[in-house]
């Protein structure tokens, strides 16, 4: 939130008076970063020496991620998109890869850059990620992988999916992009599958600028994308494997490296704001919620809630014009759903079944604000601001307390 925003907060209102949510708007996402001198003292031997790619606060990051995720192996990337097309050439996969249409299209891309047929399965209705029933009825003689991606941080069923690859002799790999930090009964996500792969970038609960982190327990695949990222060179000079330029720098991994004893404080945090959302949205009729199923953690990564346009008397566009007039700004992630974009409706295949959940979600889906730093107050009025856009809604005298919320955010 701007300075300005939060001293307009601070402001009473003359009673009565009829004022906007927030008088500017304020961003819809705003990354918390660690101090800056703990990100140059660990950065500055790396300058110093001249090794700024690639080098020993790189290997220092991997390490400590794969300790604090329980996992033998982390390979960092430039980029999640990047890491999930190492994976998918690492393992040698060929043919069709199940994936869910409910995603950021970056999660197709990596199949259509590894030479994959994408094919969609439909999502949950509840948790809204990838239905293991749907992507099981979709499984054919030529599919190779499937890939369930922890929709904004919300895990996937992994049991159902895990034994499912395992019966169809299937590799599985997971989009984790949204989700360091959430747990799947009381396990890490990155434990899991084949690989899981995360993104660093500047949205994310963990930010290294731009990146990616490869997790796995298979020595033999992380070998792999470790010369993957470096063109395929595993040291001789004569690549096995097709590989790109995909390494991380040295600053990069810094800036990820002093992030990380910051992220259960975020993961926390977003958790209340979720909760606070929840708490005011909850009594409306036709707004849905995401479900994250009992013993999981959702990092939150995103707040999502789904406008059900005939119950609540206002269409999800509406609404958005609402809140922007009241200087809130919200996002449609993922909206319109992958198999509807340009790239993919060759891929829509609507022969083996229809997406429609997915298709009504992302008709739907309205993403509020949420960040480390973003005041619970602010989150009431956000929410209050959703509820009050709803025809037949009394606009309720607005309460200008103190911002106190926010001097309270630990830095
Ligand atoms: C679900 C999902 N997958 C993949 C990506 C790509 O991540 P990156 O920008 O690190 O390549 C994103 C980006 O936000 C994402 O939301």
């Amino acid at each position: 939130m701007t300075q300005a925003l939060a001293a307009t907060l601070d402001q009473a209102a003359p009673s009565g008076v009829r004022r906007p949510a927030a008088a500017e708007p304020f961003r819809f996402i705003a990354p918390t970063l660690p101090p800056l001198e703990e990100v140059l003292a660990l950065y500055a031997p790396a300058y110093r020496d001249g090794m700024i790619t690639n080098s020993r606060v790189v290997a220092r990051f991997e390490a400590a991620v794969a300790e604090r995720l329980g996992v033998r192996h982390c390979v960092a990337v430039s980029s999640c998109t990047c890491g999930l097309m190492l994976v998918f050439k690492a393992l040698g996969v060929e043919g069709e890869v199940i994936l869910p249409s409910f995603t950021f299209f970056a999660t197709a891309h990596s199949a259509l850059w590894s030479r994959l047929r994408p094919v969609f399965a439909d999502c949950d209705p509840e948790t809204w990620t990838i239905c293991p029933e749907d992507a099981e009825r979709k499984i054919t003689s030529r599919t190779a992988a499937i890939l369930g991606v922890h929709l904004y941080g919300n895990p996937c069923e992994i049991a159902t999916l895990s034994g499912m690859a395992a019966r169809n002799r299937l590799k599985l790999v997971f989009d984790a992009a949204h989700a360091f930090g959430s747990e799947y009964q009381g396990r890490p996500i990155g434990q899991f599958g084949d690989a899981e792969v995360f993104s660093l970038s500047p949205t994310k609960l963990l930010v290294a600028g731009e990146g990616g982190l490869v997790t796995t327990n298979d020595a033999a695949l992380a070998k792999r994308i470790r010369a993957g990222r470096n063109y395929g060179d595993a040291g001789n000079y004569d690549p096995e494997l097709l590989g790109l330029n995909a390494r991380m720098t040295e600053f990069n991994a810094a800036l990820g490296l002093a992030g990380l004893r910051m992220v259960d404080a975020k993961v926390e945090r977003h958790n209340l704001i979720a909760a606070e959302y929840a708490r005011v949205l909850r009594s409306l009729r036709g707004v849905g919620f995401q479900v994250v199923r009992p013993g999981n953690v959702s990092s939150y990564k995103d707040y999502c809630v789904h406008i059900d346009a005939g119950e609540c008397g206002i269409s999800r566009d509406d609404l958005r014009a609402a809140l922007m007039a009241e200087g809130i700004e919200t996002r449609t992630y993922f909206s319109p759903a992958v198999h509807r974009q340009e790239l993919y409706r060759a891929f829509s295949a609507p022969v083996r079944g229809s997406l429609r959940r997915t298709e009504r979600l992302a008709e739907g889906i309205l993403s509020l604000p949420i960040y480390y730093s973003l005041p619970l107050e602010t989150v009431a009025r956000v929410a209050l601001a959703v509820k009050e856009a709803m025809p037949g809604s009394r606009r309720a005298a607005w309460a200008w307390a103190d911002n106190r919320d926010h001097a309270r955010v630990p830095r």
